[in-house]
């Protein structure tokens, strides 16, 4: 790391003030947190800010739908929102909102300068207007019939069920989705920004590293057909109205990204930072925007080309995620898996949820599942049955044996192997390879845990004379915890603080990593996390099926089920891609038993290779015995989602031919195959 701090501002997507935050939310929000923390704990000068995106029509009539003004409802929902964002650790350095006097005079320079170096246009176009209502009626609000498949009730920019795109004046009987009306054409003056002059600029831009490799494909091919961009609309709006075009407000997507500047300059304001330095055209500030890939034509083209025309600097970088998908698909109300950040705060702490996102979140712009026996299995399994299992087996012997860590350490070497991973680790947060550093993480605690066993300093603990080796022992555990603590601090910072009143020592940095705690006094252990229990998960999802879910909900549920086909077989066929979704793997059975008060089942530990142990229950008690078993290679499915069973939880299933009872056979890998290998 280099002596001076790096300069960066970071933000995510301003959340829409017309709705709750909900976990699809909240996988932006907590990646970009951690990746804020981890800056942040280097030592870097990092700013993280956000708003509430305040503006438009949806909003206008969702206040009208509350019988409020647009004011109040943005003012109640942001109350909301920050209530949310704060109870899931998510720690913005400005939280603020689009409908603001900095926004204002930001959105009116931004405009303003575009408009003095022509690139503002003013065009008629022909649109369609609710005579009931007295209003222009944007796309979405505009529905009816779809023209190429009929289907009833679709949203007048593409239909849902056949996926066709089409402008509102080419469906069948269109309806105002406002009052029901029929719409009228009307002709107005609009005013454009005229994109395709920054072709040039843009196509540079999308080349330059600052996005991902399938955004900056995707951006490529609409850089082919740039149009001028709409960015007023006529009054009712709410929003901000142009100078110079009085009944004429800016579209709401012209203002939003600027709310980023517009947080910042309020952060300014307080805190005393120069706006100049991070957005004038020289900056040598790092700017950042965290995305989801829905909006990345805004900010990959507009936002860049916007900022260009009013000669300020383009973003660094944008970074963009997929969507969350629950158990594989997407989240619905009457599955109960819409769930909102306050449901899920009803019954389950925030840093599962963290550690669960962090576990799995890539640099990619993959789609996310939250699969939730998974997700309970992972969180107990890692941050409990690894991480706090640490200081939980060890700490309550260093209290009594004088309550000290001991000076000198048992396994020096382990350690430093804990801090030697640093670097390694901190790549991969600076990487937004969040998944690979908990995994690294998670093996060196799988290291630690390892050595407990062995020594068995509880064992130890009961002989005479034998309290400085027990102590040299848990020193050694409790420095690893410390270790891994400080990895695992973007990532979970209220483990982190109740980790700190155990070892009695200061908000640790990264850098503390290079120093070991000796003969150092600390408290009494208290356990740092509980287990999740599927009851809760459970009762959530109970909760959410009877509590209303938002309006875009409607959306991701109408989507038509992927069908199946036949063939001439009689077999249901499924895609490629359904076949690949399935992951096998080479395990070696380490240990089978007989499981108490089960008749078919035997109970196998799976040496996965780099995927570590398994549990696995299988049914084949009646063919085999343990020791058939042991040492022998199988074929696991490893993907699959954990099952809870009477006798503990199944993670996984062995491959076997024929019915079952006597007649079953285990299919076995040839000699050669190593533990962990795919099989394809
Ligand atoms: O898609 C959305 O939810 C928008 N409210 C995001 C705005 S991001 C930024 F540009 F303001
Ligand atoms: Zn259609």
């Amino acid at each position: 790391m280099s002596d001076t701090p790096r300069k960066i501002l970071v933000t995510s997507a301003l959340p829409y003030a017309n709705g709750p935050i909900h976990l699809g939310h909240l996988l932006e929000y907590i990646q970009t947190d951690i990746w804020v923390r981890f800056q942040k704990l280097r030592g870097q000068q990092c700013t993280y800010v956000c708003a509430d995106d305040a503006h438009g029509t949806a909003i206008m009539l969702k206040a009208e739908e509350n019988g409020v003004t647009p004011e109040q409802q943005i003012a109640q929902v942001k109350a909301d929102h920050e209530q949310d964002f704060a109870d899931f650790q998510i720690q913005f350095d400005n939280y603020y909102s689009t409908h603001s006097p900095e926004n204002r005079a930001l959105s009116e320079m931004v405009f303003l300068r575009n408009k003095d170096a022509g690139y503002i246009v003013e065009k008629a176009i022909t649109q369609l207007y609710d005579p009931q209502k007295g209003m222009f009626l944007a796309d979405r609000f505009v529905k009816g019939t779809c023209p190429k498949c009929k289907a009833q009730d679709q949203y007048g920019d593409n239909c849902e069920v056949c996926g066709a795109t089409y402008s509102p004046a080419e469906l069948i009987e269109p309806y105002s989705a406002v009052s029901g009306a029929t719409p009228v054409e009307k002709e107005t003056t609009q005013l454009f920004f005229d994109l395709p002059k920054f072709e040039h600029m843009l196509r540079d831009w999308t080349r330059s590293g600052a996005l991902q490799e399938q955004v900056a494909n995707k951006l490529q091919e609409w850089i082919e057909d740039l149009q001028p961009w709409d960015i007023s609309r006529e009054a009712p709006y709410f929003g901000f109205e142009i100078p110079g075009y009085p009944g004429k407000y800016f579209y709401v997507w012209l203002d939003a990204p600027i709310g980023y500047m517009a947080s910042f300059q309020n952060y300014c304001e307080r805190e005393g930072l120069n706006f100049d330095d991070y957005w004038g055209k020289d900056s040598n500030a790092e700017l950042y925007h965290f995305i989801g890939k829905d909006i990345i034509n805004f900010h990959g083209l507009f936002w860049p080309a916007m900022l260009e025309g009013a000669g300020l600097r383009k973003p660094t970088a944008i970074y963009s995620h997929g969507f969350v998908t629950v158990n594989g698909a997407k989240m619905s109300k009457s599955r109960g898996t819409f769930i909102k950040a306050r449901t899920y705060l009803d019954h389950l702490g925030p840093e599962y949820l963290r550690y669960y996102f962090a576990a799995k979140l890539s640099s990619r712009v993959d789609d996310f599942d939250l699969n939730l026996e998974d997700f309970a299995q992972r969180v107990n399994s890692d941050l409990v049955g690894k991480l706090v299992n640490i200081a939980s087996r060890t700490g309550n012997f260093v209290k009594k044996f004088g309550g000290s860590l001991s000076t000198e350490l048992d396994n020096p070497m382990l350690v430093r192997e804990v801090q030697e991973a640093g670097p390694r680790i901190a790549e991969f947060y600076e990487q937004r390879e969040f998944g690979k550093a908990m995994r690294e993480i998670m093996a060196l605690a799988d290291h630690a845990n390892g050595y407990i066993a062995d020594k068995a300093p509880w064992a130890l603990a009961k002989e005479e004379g034998k309290e400085q080796e027990v102590l040299a022992i848990c020193s050694t555990a409790i420095n690893v915890f410390r270790l891994l603590v400080i990895y695992l601090k973007p990532v979970l910072p209220a483990l982190a603080e109740r980790a700190e009143a155990f070892l009695q020592v200061a908000p640790l940095a990264w850098a503390d990593a290079n120093t070991l705690l000796l003969g150092h006094e600390i408290a009494k252990f208290k356990p740092l996390l509980g287990r999740i229990d599927m009851k809760q998960i459970e009762a959530m999802l109970e909760d959410s099926k009877s509590k209303d879910a938002p309006a875009e909900s409607g959306k991701a549920e109408k989507t038509a089920a992927p069908k199946t086909q036949s063939d001439t077989t009689g077999e249901e066929t499924i895609s490629i891609d359904d076949f690949l979704k399935v992951k096998l793997r080479v395990a070696r059975v380490a240990k089978a038993a007989h499981v108490d008060g089960a008749d078919k089942l035997l109970q196998l530990t799976l040496d996965v290779g780099e995927l570590g142990e398994r549990n696995v229950f299988a049914g084949i008690k009646a063919k085999y015995s343990p020791e058939d078993l042991e040492g022998k290679l199988v074929v696991l499915v490893a993907n699959l989602a954990p099952r809870k069973m009477k006798f503990g939880i199944s993670e996984g299933m062995v491959l076997a031919a024929g019915p079952g009872g006597e007649d079953i056979h285990i299919l076995s890998p040839d000699s050669g195959a190593k533990p962990g290998m795919e099989v394809r």
